[in-house]
């Protein structure tokens, strides 16, 4: 791989951190954008680093009038579902808005590659599994609908201004590199491995999971967890694909589904410690199953996800709370 520039907006948060990691061993030249709103300054190392928001309408297009980068890469967003049920306004800002003024200010300066973070949550409830790229698109929260929005937004772009982009669709992003002190630290944390890993080194007091009498195996909600580096190394790929195809919107996830009670026990045999959680009601929204049909990205991408085992993610995730359990300093 060149050392050729690029920019990573929302490079200072879980996905994003991770990416910058992989891309700075890969050899690229890398410039991290971020408000550092749910990100971590002390997530970042090796790279020039540049403290703006992306809902402000300047700042990048100032930036990007002075600097020339090969891709950009759009991690930054506001994504709890939860919450974007409660303040859509927040959402349609920091995702839509601030994904217009990103695209603006490319149109302006000539920049014509964007790989952005989009979500298996545009895809709504599933009328059939895995989720394949054709599923129907029926997202059931402002945050997916945003993300869907997005991703019409860049088609929109590629037509009319000829802009490059790929859209991946992560579906339950897990893992870390802690012997690089990377680690997953989201406030709140609504992602369950880092709770039970948590619960289980006895940083947290409550363990609840949420509706055990899903139409699934044992009742619990089944998801599809993909290692962040495996992530990170699709996009790498994604980057490179742009010079043959100049719009990609792809999966990507392992192809197996693993239910919360499958999570848990997985915890507990890796730290050695029983877990008792308590069983919560349903969280509105929650689908029963989400896994991904993730063989348009083997194909194209010719990437399969090697790192996302789901002892070896528990096991990381255990160190790195045990390292650092108040999480990040900053
Ligand atoms: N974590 C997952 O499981 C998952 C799954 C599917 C999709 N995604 C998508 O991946 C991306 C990264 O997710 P994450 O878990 O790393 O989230 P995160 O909150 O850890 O990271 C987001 C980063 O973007 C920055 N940011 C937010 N708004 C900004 C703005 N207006 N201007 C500049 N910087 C801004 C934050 O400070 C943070 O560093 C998001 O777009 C998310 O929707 C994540």
């Amino acid at each position: 791989m060149s050392s050729e520039k690029i920019l990573v907006i929302g490079g200072a948060g879980y996905v994003g951190s991770h990416f910058v990691r992989y891309a700075l061993h890969e050899g690229l030249e890398v410039s991290v954008a971020d408000n550092l709103s749910t990100g971590h300054r002390s997530a970042l190392r090796g790279t020039a680093f540049f403290q703006f928001d992306l809902t402000g309408s300047d700042a990048l297009l100032q930036h990007l009038s002075r600097n020339r980068y090969a891709a950009i890469f759009h991690f930054a967003a506001s994504c709890l579902v939860g919450e974007s049920v409660e303040k859509p306004d927040l959402y349609y800002r920091n995702n839509l808005i601030a994904a217009y003024n990103m695209l603006e200010a490319m149109r302006a300066t000539n920049h014509d590659r964007v790989i952005f973070s989009s979500t298996c949550a545009v895809y709504g409830a599933p009328q059939r599994l895995p989720l394949t790229e054709d599923h129907p698109k029926q997202p059931i929260s402002p945050y997916g609908r945003t993300k869907l929005a997005i991703e019409w937004m860049l088609e929109d772009y590629h037509r009319a201004y000829e802009i490059r982009s790929a859209s991946l669709r992560y579906f339950n992003a897990a893992g870390c590199e802690p012997q690089d002190g990377l680690g997953e630290d989201h406030r709140p944390e609504t992602h369950l491995i880092p709770n039970v890993v948590r619960y289980a080194l006895r940083l947290t007091n409550d363990l609840v999971i949420f509706g055990d009498d899903y139409p699934t195996p044992d009742g619990t909600c089944i998801r599809d967890y993909i290692h962040v580096t495996d992530l990170a190394e699709a996009h790498i790929k994604a980057m490179a694909k742009m010079d043959h195809n100049p719009l990609i919107r792809m999966n990507l996830g392992t192809g197996a589904g693993l239910s919360n009670l499958e999570i848990v026990s997985a915890v507990s045999r890796v730290s050695g410690v029983k877990l008792s959680p308590k069983m919560g009601p349903r969280r509105p929204g929650d689908p029963p199953e989400l896994v991904a049909d993730p063989s348009l990205a083997f194909r194209e991408l010719d990437w399969k996800p090697s790192r996302s085992n789901i002892e070896e993610i528990v096991r990381q995730a255990l160190q790195w709370f045990s390292e650092h359990p108040s999480g990040y300093p900053d």
